[in-house]
């Protein structure tokens, strides 16, 4: 296969990541970070072709508040049991295929949703990837958080579900060769690279929701911020070598947040507005500083964060960023 675009050490394709996987070769790849869709009915042609047209569908438009247009949010609590198994089926079959491609020990760093988390996870641990926990990111969404639907007025203390303040990354690992250090030393993966010799890489990261400046380079809907994917991009590499791997590539961030730090990438992404879009984010989301929210971790359990007091909504309508 062909690749659609590349400059210097990234390379993306337009295709189904499944197809593309089932012509790798075995144990070529070291590392995944990725943000497939959560209820991947919302990036079919149908719901995509339904939220370009203003028409909202699974994406629910957000009326406006304070003037400020609110980003479309897609309607994950209303998938049936269908849906649901669908969800499973489909990452059963992606592990499956990515487990082949990648190398002992690679880390596959996939983002979640609080409400699917649970589904994603047994889909992958059954292809026979082993959980390596997850990262809490935190960041204020607008999910959740709503009075009872057409019921707002008899019910104003209650939240129908929790309004959101994180999103978990899930750590899966393929199993390692003999013992971590064996595998250090055959494959180069195995564990996660430490952000200096002193600190060990922490699961709980704070992060901002995705800058503005970000967004108008890459308007796709659920754009990940520079700054919290250069962690997750730079911890997947423990020896700092090898290739990432985002099969589900989107604008091309996760390749951007690899160019900025030297590493190799490769992406895949099945749209091909989105696929146009990758090749001109990809240069310049790369060369962008990206935002530090590391201050923020030493005041993380008090009473209030840099990131819980930028999230109100009122002033910003990101849906999942
Ligand atoms: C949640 S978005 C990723 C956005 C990305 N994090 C970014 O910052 O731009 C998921 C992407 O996966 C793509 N996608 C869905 N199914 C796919 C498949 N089977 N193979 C490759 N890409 C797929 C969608 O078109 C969408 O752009």
């Amino acid at each position: 296969m062909k690749a659609s675009f590349s400059r210097g050490s990234i390379a993306l394709y337009h295709a189904d990541c499944r197809v593309w996987l089932a012509e790798q070769e075995p144990n070529s790849i070291q590392a995944v970070v990725t943000d497939p869709p959560y209820g991947l009915v919302e990036y079919s042609p149908k719901e995509q072709a339904k939220l370009r047209a203003g028409k909202g569908g699974v994406w629910r438009i957000p009326p406006a508040i304070g003037g400020s247009k609110r980003a479309p949010l897609p309607r994950f609590t209303v998938l049936s049991d269908s849906e649901l198994t669908y969800l499973f089926e489909f990452f059963s079959e992606w592990a499956n295929l990515l487990i082949r491609v990648l190398c002992p020990g690679a880390y596959a760093i996939v983002a979640t949703n609080p409400l699917f988390n649970h589904v994603v996870s047994q889909a992958v641990v059954g292809a026979g990837f082993e959980k390596r926990g997850e990262v809490v990111r935190l960041v204020r969404t607008l999910r959740g958080g709503d009075r009872p639907k057409g019921a707002e007025s008899e019910f104003p203390g209650v939240s129908a579900m929790p309004r959101s303040g994180w999103e978990p990354w899930l750590l899966f690992r393929k199993r390692l060769e003999g013992t971590l250090a064996d595998n250090l030393r055959t494959w180069e993966v195995g564990a996660l690279r430490r952000p200096s010799d002193d600190e060990p890489f922490v699961d709980v990261i704070p992060s901002g929701r995705t800058p503005r400046a970000e967004k108008r380079i890459a308007p796709h809907p659920s754009l990940k911020p520079q700054g919290f994917l250069r962690q997750m991009v730079r911890a997947a590499l423990p020896m700092g070598t090898g290739v990432i791997l985002d099969p589900f590539a989107g604008s091309g961030s996760t390749l951007a947040a690899s160019e900025a730090l030297g590493y190799r990438a490769i992406g895949v992404e099945s749209d091909e507005r989105f696929v146009e879009l990758a090749a001109s984010a990809i240069p310049q989301l790369s060369a962008i500083q990206a935002a530090d929210h590391s201050a923020v971790s030493v005041h993380m359990w008090g009473q209030g964060t840099r990131d819980s007091r930028e999230a109100s909504p009122s002033r910003n309508g990101e849906s999942r960023q």
